[in-house]
């Protein structure tokens, strides 16, 4: 008997001997900021060892000053935590006169919370919001070029990044273009020929551009040991003599009398990648419609414009039943718009109004940020009451679309950072229950892109290295750590400065995310009633996942 319990503790100390740890980030600075590099044989990652006991918790740190998933444990009730700034030391600790300069500031707003320079975070972790579905980028064929041209050593760097759940940050979202879209090298898709071919007659074979996203994403599977990935499809354009204008681009519509092939289309599709081994979970009903609408002369990529009576005539009448009448389809969920946040909830109203029925075909809505920072997400909040049964999901984000931007990668940018975690946060807070980054891996100039809109994304290719930019970190913050059917709870800071969310995952672990958005350091207490208060000091500019039980 003593033997075997001194067997049993022998093994569990080689064990916790063995306890994996994380590989830190080799930072690289350039005048706009911090990176970090992965080579063909080392890649930093992240490894997270939950806390074991009640009222311990573990802390992961990004800041501007170069912290990235910088690990640090506590206990609530104990004597305050300051976790430290980066190498590259960025912004103030709290100045003596930064408390009266915060009353003022305050009254000045008129805010009549507690004036204090110590923020308060309240967790309550039985008032239960909207439930999570988790988190991705796309595999557009951009990324499928990009990767090509990458060591074997570095692609499998990139697909552990993001899928990998024991290393990455584990992703479990991918969406797919249905044919091309402006991250690929030309505008296409399926059955360009024969044109007037209401049969989709040459639409039996998948083309080499699918074939080989199919064998790269199966790979990533593989080496990710990751068979929980939801792949979701939507398209940019159909074959152009499918469309009023017989142009990839511009002001068009679809020709009512290819509404159904246009449905048979999507089927065909899906059919096809499920048996090359893709199946899907879901499609959406086309990318951005509003842009062959409102924005021909600004958007120069294939697009097909809507509005929503007609949409809410072809999904009723023929997308929806079509993909009801395939075994290979009828349980690929739909989602609505896949448009900018301002479509939420008129776009779904409108529908409802001309087409009642239409809308029970759709299972959730998908709405893309590019809107975000000029229209409130309270219409996320009326879009969630007004469609209780309906998902909101946010499917698409990058930076550098605006005129006035860099149209490029711009490494180590913080303020892209900030963009991106306060985008998350107020998405979730908003009752959206999945953010979807853009393409995984672009190159320098922040393509390719065959209509010029290149942008920034979370890895950046280079010759034989990848650089991960600030919002890998970010959007990691979120993916690593609230798991798939996770609830987001309530909290709430009593300061501006200090932003926050919070989840309960099925666990029973509480995930709680707090972003420093100030120049200087901030006292942040964090109160849950079950365990008392955990005493933090927070760095300027620094983004943190609170984990405990
Ligand atoms: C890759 O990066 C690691 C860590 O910075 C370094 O030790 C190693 O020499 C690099 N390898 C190559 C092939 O550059
Ligand atoms: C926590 O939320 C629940 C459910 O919304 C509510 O009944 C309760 O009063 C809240 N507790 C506190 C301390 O605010
Ligand atoms: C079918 O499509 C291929 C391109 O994928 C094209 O080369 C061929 O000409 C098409 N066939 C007909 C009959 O149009
Ligand atoms: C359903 O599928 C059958 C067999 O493929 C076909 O004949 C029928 O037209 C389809 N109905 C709809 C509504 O698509």
């Amino acid at each position: 008997m003593h033997n075997m319990i001194l067997k049993f503790l022998s093994i569990f100390a080689t064990l916790s001997l063995t306890t994996a740890t994380s590989l830190p980030c080799i930072l690289k600075s350039f005048n706009t900021g911090l990176v970090c590099v992965c080579n063909s044989t080392y890649c930093d990652n992240l490894i997270i060892n939950l806390p074991v006991k009640r009222s311990e918790v573990h802390i992961f740190s990004t800041s501007k000053s170069g912290l990235r998933f910088h690990e640090a444990k506590s206990k609530f009730n104990n004597e305050k935590i300051k976790i430290p700034n980066g190498a590259f030391h960025y912004g103030s600790d709290m100045p003596p006169y930064y408390k009266r300069f915060m009353q003022v500031v305050q009254k000045v707003e008129g805010i009549d919370e507690p004036v204090d320079s110590v923020v308060n975070v309240e967790i309550n972790r039985t008032a239960h919001f909207q439930k999570i579905l988790g988190f991705g980028g796309a595999f557009t064929g951009a990324v499928s070029y990009n990767l090509k041209l990458l060591s074997k050593e570095l692609q499998e760097h990139v697909y552990k990044a993001y899928y990998s759940k024991d290393i990455g940050i584990g992703y479990n979202l991918m969406r797919i273009p249905i044919g091309g879209c402006d991250f690929d090298l030309a505008s296409w898709t399926y059955n360009e020929k024969p044109e007037h071919d209401p049969y989709l007659s040459n639409f039996t074979h998948l083309d080499e551009r699918d074939l080989d996203k199919i064998k790269q994403i199966n790979e990533l599977k593989k080496i990710t040991k990751n068979n929980d990935i939801k792949i979701f499809g939507a398209a940019w354009s159909p074959p152009i003599w499918m469309k009023t204008n017989n142009e990839y681009t511009g002001l068009s519509a679809l020709r009512e009398e290819y509404y159904q092939t246009w449905a048979d289309y999507h089927v065909k599709y899906l059919e096809l990648m499920a048996k090359n081994n893709l199946p899907f979970w879901a499609i959406s009903t086309g990318n951005e419609p509003l842009n062959g609408i409102l924005f021909p002369y600004f958007v120069h990529f294939m697009s097909l414009g809507w509005d929503p009576a007609m949409q809410g005539k072809w999904l009723g009448e023929n997308l929806g039943p079509a993909m009801k009448n395939s075994t290979f389809t009828k349980n690929i969920l739909i989602l609505g718009g896949d448009d900018q946040r301002y479509t939420l909830p008129i776009w779904f109203q409108q529908m409802f109004k001309s087409n009642g029925d239409s809308c029970d075909y759709l299972d959730g809505f998908a709405v893309h940020w590019y809107a975000d920072k000029f229209v409130p997400a309270k219409m996320l909040d009326d879009t969630a009451t007004l469609f209780p049964d309906k998902f909101i999901i946010a499917t698409e984000a990058s930076s550098g679309d605006r005129p006035w931007d860099m149209h490029k990668p711009v490494l180590g940018s913080w303020s892209r950072f900030e963009d991106y975690t306060i985008d998350i946060m107020e998405d979730f807070n908003h009752f959206v229950s999945a953010w979807v980054d853009w393409n995984l891996i672009l190159d320098e100039e922040g393509g390719p892109n065959y209509a010029k809109n290149t942008v920034d994304a979370a890895m950046i290719a280079t010759e034989n290295q990848i650089y991960k930019q600030p919002i890998f970190y970010a959007i990691g913050h979120f993916s690593k750590f609230v798991l798939p059917g996770s609830v987001r709870i309530k909290s709430k800071p009593s300061n501006r400065f200090i932003k926050s969310v919070s989840f309960l995952r099925p666990d029973g672990y509480i995930v709680v995310i707090l972003y420093n958005i100030a120049e200087h350091s901030m006292d942040v207490n964090v109160f849950d009633k079950e365990h008392g208060v955990l005493r933090l000091e927070l760095p300027a500019k620094s983004l943190h996942t609170l984990i405990y039980k």
